[in-house]
Formats: C-alpha cells, sequence, structure tokens
C-alpha cells in the first residue's frame, strides 16, 4: 500500500499511520470518525452488504481504525445486515493498544428505536451496549435491560449528541462509527462528524443502495471538508478527510 497524497510514500504501514494521527476529544463528546467503502458509482451495499465492495486494502484500514477507536457504533440496520459480533483485532493492534493504555479491544454500541432484536443474536455475545430513547417500547426496554448496558436518550428517537455526551463521560474518547448512511447523516447534520474516512473501490455497483451519507435534508452550504491523506492499494483509493472547523464548537 502506497500513500499518495499529500506526498508519495512507498509501501506504507496502515496499523501504524492511523494510530499515529490525532484525535482528541471534545470537552462535551468524543471525536468521532466515520469509516465507509463505496464502489466508484457511489453505493454502500449490493445486495444488502457491504463486504463484496473492500478489498484487503478496506480491510488494513477497517482494522487499523477499530484499533484506535475506544468504542464502534453502530445503527441497528448495520448491525443486522453485517452480523455484527464480538470485535476481533490482530495481535499486534491488541498489543499497541494495551501499551497506550487502551482496552484490548473497542466497545461495540448499537443505536435502536424499535429494540428488536434476537436476544439469542450473535450480536449479543459481543456484550454491546444498545442506545434507545424514551420514546421505546417500555416493555421492550425493561427486557433489555436486565441483560445489556442501555443507554437512554430523552425523546422519541435516539439523539445522538446526548449518546455521545453520556459516552465522554463513561470515558469513551474515540468513537469510531461504521455505519450506516443514517448514523452518518444525523452525525453530519449535527456536526458531530470530525473525521471521515472512505474507501472507493475501483468497481461500478449500479442498484439504488444508499450513499455514504442518507436520511438528512441537503447541507446547504455544503459542509466543508479538509482531504488529509489519500493512500492507494490494488485500485482502491483510501481516502482521511477531515471536517473543516473554522471556529465551529464541535456541534450540539
Ligand atoms: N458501505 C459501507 O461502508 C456500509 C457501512 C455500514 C452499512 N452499510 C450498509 O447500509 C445498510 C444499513 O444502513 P441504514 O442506514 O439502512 O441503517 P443504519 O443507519 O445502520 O440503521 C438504521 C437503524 O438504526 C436505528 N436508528 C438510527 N438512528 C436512530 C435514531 N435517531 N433513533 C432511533 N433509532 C435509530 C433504527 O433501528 P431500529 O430499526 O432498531 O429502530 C434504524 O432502523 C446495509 O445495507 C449495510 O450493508 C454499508
Amino acid at each position: 500500500m502506497d500513500q499518495i497524497y499529500p506526498r508519495f510514500v512507498g509501501d506504507v504501514d496502515p496499523e501504524v499511520l492511523y494510530a499515529e494521527d490525532q484525535r482528541e476529544a471534545w470537552p462535551h463528546r468524543p471525536w468521532v470518525v466515520a469509516n465507509m467503502v463505496s464502489s466508484v458509482d457511489g453505493a454502500t451495499a449490493v445486495g444488502g452488504r457491504s463486504s463484496s465492495l473492500g478489498g484487503p486494502g478496506d480491510l488494513a484500514v477497517f482494522r487499523a481504525l477499530r484499533g484506535v477507536a475506544d468504542l464502534i457504533l453502530v445503527g441497528a440496520g448495520t448491525a443486522r445486515a453485517e452480523d455484527y459480533g464480538p470485535v476481533r483485532l490482530p495481535s499486534t493492534i491488541v498489543e499497541r493498544r494495551v501499551t497506550r493504555g487502551r482496552a484490548p479491544v473497542p466497545r461495540l454500541a448499537v443505536v435502536s428505536g424499535s429494540l428488536d432484536f434476537d436476544l439469542g443474536a450473535r450480536l449479543f455475545t459481543a456484550d454491546p451496549i444498545v442506545i434507545t430513547a424514551e420514546g421505546a417500547d417500555e416493555n421492550r426496554r425493561r427486557e433489555l435491560e436486565a441483560v445489556v448496558d442501555l443507554v437512554v436518550t430523552p425523546g422519541e428517537r435516539v439523539d445522538l449528541a446526548f449518546a455521545l455526551a453520556t459516552l465522554r463521560r463513561r470515558g469513551f474518547d474515540v468513537v469510531l462509527t461504521e455505519g450506516g448512511p443514517g448514523i452518518n447523516g444525523q452525525l453530519a447534520a449535527r456536526g458531530l462528524l470530525d473525521e471521515l474516512c472512505l474507501t472507493i473501490g475501483p468497481l461500478l455497483a449500479g442498484g439504488d443502495s444508499r450513499r455514504i451519507l442518507a436520511g438528512v435534508e441537503a447541507f446547504d452550504p455544503p459542509i466543508p471538508m479538509r482531504l488529509d491523506r489519500v493512500l492507494v492499494a490494488d485500485g482502491e483509493l483510501l481516502c482521511r478527510y477531515l471536517t473543516r472547523r473554522d471556529g465551529a464548537d464541535g456541534g450540539r
């Protein structure tokens, strides 16, 4: 894998590069990085899953980013579609984390309004935090509360700013969201996204899957991003963008 921007560096190790990036939590919330893969024509899923869009380079960055996260945040749609389970990382990454005082692997958190889960699913062997809203069905809430770590935000739907503030107070300083597009849309709309790592796979996928951000009104004006780094591996582009803050306050 080579770095081609901001300057050429041959044969880079994403595990080292992503671990050395600065990610400083805000006083009121964690640093939030989103990681997504898309085809050249902007598809984020084929047959309802993203696995056929990414190659070895994407997998290496996916793992490197998990390596720097305290918590992985996903929407229930993604957890269901991608059959989320316990987080496993290569031993080199685990060792690096432990040396830096981090837990061996990041915790997993799932956002859900319906709380429509099969408690026997693989997801629950990962001991996830479930983030829901006061508006969720009370019986389901009580049922889940007994078996998982439940975070409840005020209102009908999950308030992601409230959830992130709670996570920060609990010591999660770097949150990696792996989507889906609905979660990314809400985070960006509220100024809660600091970094976007986007893999563009050399594929045309067609279809009508969602873009990497979905479910929100157009941002007018659009949110400016700064291209920080581009790696290339077997035709895959691995881009890192940072949100340009220019005096902003980290969103609410
Ligand atoms: N290409 C990529 O990198 C990538 C990454 C991730 C996902 N994907 C693809 O994207 C698709 C899934 O994405 P998606 O956008 O449809 O789903 P999603 O954002 O992962 O999950 C949507 C679900 O999350 C819950 N949710 C989200 N925001 C909420 C809020 N504010 N309050 C309460 N609940 C909330 C709801 O769960 P309940 O239904 O439980 O209420 C909602 O149905 C899949 O096809 C997946 O393969 C692609």
